[in-house]
């Protein structure tokens, strides 16, 4: 980037607690008697994840998947390959995928192919942000916090270049290019 980037608001804190208060409530309903591994994919969706579980009323275990996808740039290059793989037995288990932005697709549809060659008794996806725009794959989020329009977005978990993931609200990275 040769000037500096600008941050511009797009979903506050508030407006992410209320979304994540009214997903909970959905998966409340949908796993009631179940006890599901929820499966957060690193590092984006680490906040999403721990404000999530702490409103779910059903028993459920935790794992995590990182996979790269991005270099430091903000495209992604397509090639993507399992960095910090699954510890825990997924065949016969419900799963459920918790993801920050669904972008391309193509992140998530590798994800989702890996997931249903291990036998899942469910597979479900539950994303914070879609960004519709730029899909190249088909993707089916059955949970969706927010649609987003075609930016660069950061904070809440979510980076650029390892940026700005600390930063308690959602922004658009404007300018700069
Ligand atoms: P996809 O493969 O293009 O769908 O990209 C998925 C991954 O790229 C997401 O899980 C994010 O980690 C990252 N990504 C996509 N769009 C953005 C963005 O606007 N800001 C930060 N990361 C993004
Ligand atoms: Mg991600």
């Amino acid at each position: 980037m040769s000037s500096q980037p600008k941050l511009c608001i797009l979903l506050t804190r508030h407006e992410i607690e209320g979304t994540i208060t009214r997903l909970a409530g959905e998966l409340n309903r949908d796993y009631q008697g179940k006890h599901p591994i929820l499966l957060g994919v690193l590092k984006g969706s680490f906040m999403f994840m721990a404000d999530l579980i702490r409103r779910l009323d059903f028993p459920l275990e935790v794992d995590f998947i990182r996979l790269s996808s991005y270099g430091s740039g903000k495209e992604s290059v397509g090639r993507i390959k399992v960095v910090q793989g699954l510890r825990t037995p997924v065949r016969g288990r419900d799963v459920l995928v918790v993801e920050d932005i669904v972008d391309t697709g193509l992140t998530i549809a590798f994800l989702l192919g890996y997931l249903r060659r291990k036998s899942p008794a469910s597979l479900k996806l539950c994303a914070l942000t879609d960004k519709p725009s730029r899909r190249q794959v088909p993707v089916t989020i059955d949970y969706l916090g927010f649609t987003v329009p075609d930016k660069f977005i950061v904070g809440y978990g979510i980076d650029w270049d390892e940026k700005f993931r600390y930063l308690p609200d959602i922004y658009a990275l404007e300018g700069g290019e």
